[in-house]
């Protein structure tokens, strides 16, 4: 029999006329606005940040780069993409961090799949990768931002919460648990 458990996550929204910092980056970082030639390289940074985390288990296409490759064409062509709000940031070496901007039907600004590599992390990087997003919204005419965040995801909560977002509403989303692999499987005689 198929078992499932409910991942709660919230629905946090922010009028986006509320005071921010700008996007500021540490040193030795850069922007890499958005370009259709980055697709991919937006798909490897979003494979390699959420790998393992629980967003890939509740949006399975997250945990392999062919999902994401897909996720990634598939919001590029939606009609409310928005490219000033999609950004990636990198050192001279390698990307670190992704963001993507996609309007509802209603204008607002829904920001999606906010990710930095593990070993990049706590250095005001998904900060900077949120209020650039923001900005982008802003300067594409949108009034107001949201998100769908896992509420266990504290890291990402605090950085949301911290910015000005709040929760508007709590969402339990289905996610089919994987059975347990056995130690020995297929050993042969
Ligand atoms: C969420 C994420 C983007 C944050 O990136 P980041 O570059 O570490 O973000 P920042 O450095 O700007 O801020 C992280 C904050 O979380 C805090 N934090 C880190 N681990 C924490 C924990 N276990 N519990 C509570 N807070 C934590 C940090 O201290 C920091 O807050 P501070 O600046 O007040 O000290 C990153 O953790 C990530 O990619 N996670 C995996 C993908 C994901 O879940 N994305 C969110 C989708 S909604």
């Amino acid at each position: 029999m198929r078992q499932v458990k409910y991942i709660k996550r919230h629905r946090m929204e922010l009028d986006l006329r509320h005071p921010r910092p700008p996007a500021e980056l540490p040193p030795g970082y850069f922007w890499l606005p958005w370009n259709l030639n980055l697709l991919d390289l937006h798909a490897q940074v979003l494979a390699a940040c959420f790998a393992g985390e629980t967003d890939a288990e509740v949006f399975p296409c997250l945990a392999t780069l062919p999902g994401c490759r897909d996720l990634m064409a598939a919001i590029a062509g939606r009609p409310g993409f928005c490219p000033a709000a999609t950004w990636l940031v990198a050192t001279p070496d390698c990307s670190v961090g992704t963001v993507q901007g996609l309007l509802d039907e209603s204008g607002y600004g829904g920001v999606q799949n906010l990710g930095v590599a593990a070993a990049a992390r706590g250095a005001g990087l998904g900060q900077a990768l949120l209020l650039k997003c923001l900005e982008g919204f802003a300067a594409a005419g949108v009034k107001r931002a949201f998100l769908e965040v896992t509420a266990a995801n504290a890291p990402a909560v605090r950085v949301y919460r911290r910015l000005g977002f709040r929760s508007y509403k709590t969402i339990y989303r289905e996610v089919a648990v994987r059975p347990p692999v056995p130690d020995h499987v297929g050993v042969g005689i």
